[in-house]
């Protein structure tokens, strides 16, 4: 029998083949008290040393008793604990199994380096912490069955060996026997997959699917990861977004028991970036961004004068209490350490302006400043999108959220089709994403906006989609202007073109990642702590120490050769 299934007992029922693991043991003279743990919780258990039963046991021995139920004395219950009321007594115990000196406790808290942790995930999960995680994870994905069977959406797989998708990281390769010098990638998404079944006429899609992406490890990103992924067919943005919303509101009610109120807020990605200096704001944090350019119209700072004759902007983040020289000295160094120049400062307190710029002011621009009232003004100057990371991180460092909001969401919509990174134009989502209007996007499609549309649980990304492209011709134009040419196009998408060319229905979906969902709502730092068998940030797995060293004999099976380029 289980521990919880003794809540059913009375006082002097014999108990039958109870198991679990020994937790702690606590000798008292005569007695030994040991508490065992199973799955469904911990109970003690009383050994008489005077009678038969052998007590030679450690922690996290397997064991099965048979003994008496007994309620304890007054003096002796526990009310802060499960059947704190309660007790064993023990007639006989079966050692099922020993175990070995645990590397770690099993305990709620313990200070033990994470790679140890991984290494032993198996003992790490049997602590009470960990099995919350796990068990809040697999109720997300019992809720989402449920919700998802409600609504009458289909639950459809989809390959895993697949030819690439592009999601703007690098694929896993798998190499094929049989196709000597030709490989599969592990689909970063099911993206086109799931585009397909809306070509094959099925009027919707969902799938808890894993994501593969070979890109650096980070508190919110693994190289291996699970997404709730949707598609709607005849569909637009407002349909996907209302049925997102239902969709969360009904798993936080049914997973986490918490009341969320829909629709969500919405914000353009120009005003998040203008209020919050980030397309991911923690809306829980109610202070914005001043722009305070004006302010500094004829300003004789010299590197200020320089930033807005060359079209830059400035700043502000502005904090009602006085912030210490040793806070703003940190602030500046963690900027610095980020790629700012450095942080603007003044303090206003008394009428009286100071800080190393203050001098410089003029009565203008100081009479100007001493209206926002006491405090410090907090600046950064230059072009938005260089400076407003700084100051999304000064933001969400000098202000706490605001304790009567636990979960905020916004949708972020009205991006930029194209963003730049390492100075090569990418898809600010993806390329199947429908631009707002074809035209502007043929005439300038730098400027071009997408329809495209995130979800931002209290500054994380949590989900991402887009109205898609049903068009062959809007299709192929898309992949010119990302800079393709009509080879590659023909190589990596002639497929899918192809396919777009049948009649293809008007379509749309959303993508949300679990993992990062679960740990938001656990408030966990890391989506490691919410994934069974997670990768350590250098993306290994110390439990099985892959990827592993392939024997030279099998490499060649597969027409492979390990090249070191060090040598
Ligand atoms: P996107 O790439 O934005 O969109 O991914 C959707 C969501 O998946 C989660 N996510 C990750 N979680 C953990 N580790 C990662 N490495 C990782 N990468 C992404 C995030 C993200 O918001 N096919 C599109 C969706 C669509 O258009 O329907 C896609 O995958 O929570």
């Amino acid at each position: 029998m289980n521990i919880n299934e003794l809540v059913n007992s009375k006082n002097g029922d014999l108990i039958d083949d109870l198991t679990g693991w020994v937790d702690s043991i606590r000798d008292h003279g005569g007695l030994t008290f040991v508490d065992l743990r199973d799955f469904t919780g911990a109970v003690q258990l009383v050994f008489d040393k005077s009678g038969e039963v052998d007590t030679k046991l450690k922690n996290e021995y397997y064991i099965s008793i048979n003994g008496l139920f007994k309620k304890r004395n007054k003096e002796l219950i526990n009310n802060k604990i499960f059947l704190g009321d309660v007790e064993v007594e023990v007639t006989e115990l079966n050692i099922i199994n020993v175990s070995k000196t645990l590397p770690f406790q099993i305990e709620k808290d313990i200070d033990t380096d994470e790679n140890i942790r991984l290494k032993y995930r198996y003992l790490d999960l049997r602590r009470e912490p960990m099995k919350v995680n796990i068990m809040t994870r697999s109720n997300t994905f019992k809720s989402i069955r449920s919700v998802m069977n409600d609504l009458n959406i289909f639950e459809i797989d989809t390959p895993t060996l697949i030819k690439s998708t592009p999601e703007g990281a690098k694929d896993f390769l798998v190499p094929s026997r049989k196709s000597p010098s030709n490989f599969y990638a592990l689909p970063q998404s099911p993206q086109m997959y799931k585009q397909l079944f809306m070509m094959a006429g099925f009027p919707n899609y969902y799938q808890i699917a894993k994501c593969y992406r070979d890109e650096d490890s980070r508190k919110d990103r693994q190289p291996e990861f699970t997404q709730l992924d949707l598609e709607f067919s005849d569909a637009n943005p407002s349909l996907v977004k209302s049925n997102i919303e239902k969709i969360v509101k009904f798993v936080f009610s049914d997973a986490y028991d918490c009341k969320i109120d829909t629709p969500f807020k919405s914000l353009s990605y120009k005003d998040s970036m203008n209020l919050y200096g980030t397309d991911k704001p923690d809306m829980r944090i109610t202070e914005t961004l001043n722009d305070i350019t004006n302010l500094f119209n004829d300003t004789e700072i010299n590197f200020l004068k320089d930033i807005l004759e060359n079209g830059g902007l400035i700043k502000a983040l502005h904090t009602e209490e006085l912030l210490t020289r040793k806070q703003i000295d940190t602030l500046d160094t963690d900027i610095k350490a980020m790629g700012s120049n450095g942080l603007g400062w003044f303090k206003i307190d008394n009428k009286e302006i100071t800080g190393p710029l203050a001098k410089l002011l003029q009565d203008s621009e100081k009479l100007e400043i001493l209206k926002l009232g006491s405090g410090t003004l907090l600046f950064q100057a230059g072009d938005l999108h260089s400076i407003a990371q700084y100051l999304d991180f000064i933001r969400r460092t000098i202000f706490k959220p605001s304790s009567n909001e636990m979960y905020s969401f916004v949708w972020i919509e009205d991006f930029p089709f194209f963003e730049y990174e390492d100075d090569k134009l990418q898809p600010s989502h993806h390329p199947f994403t429908s631009p707002k209007d074809n035209e502007t996007f043929k005439n300038d499609p730098i400027n071009a906006i997408a329809l495209h549309y995130d979800l931002v649980l209290n500054g994380v990304e949590l989900g991402s989609g887009s109205q898609r492209i049903n068009n062959p011709d809007i299709q192929e134009l898309v992949l010119q202007k990302w800079g393709l040419s009509e080879e590659e196009i023909e190589e990596r998408f002639g497929w899918f073109i192809e396919a777009l060319s049948y009649g293809t229905p008007v379509h749309a979906g959303f993508a949300i990642g679990i993992d990062r969902l679960v740990a938001e709502v656990l408030n966990q730092p890391s989506i490691r702590d919410v994934i069974p068998f997670p990768k350590t940030q250098s993306g290994l797995d110390p439990l099985t120490n892959a990827p592993a060293n392939i024997d030279e004999i099998v490499l060649e099976e597969y027409n492979l050769k390990y090249i070191n380029k060090d040598e």
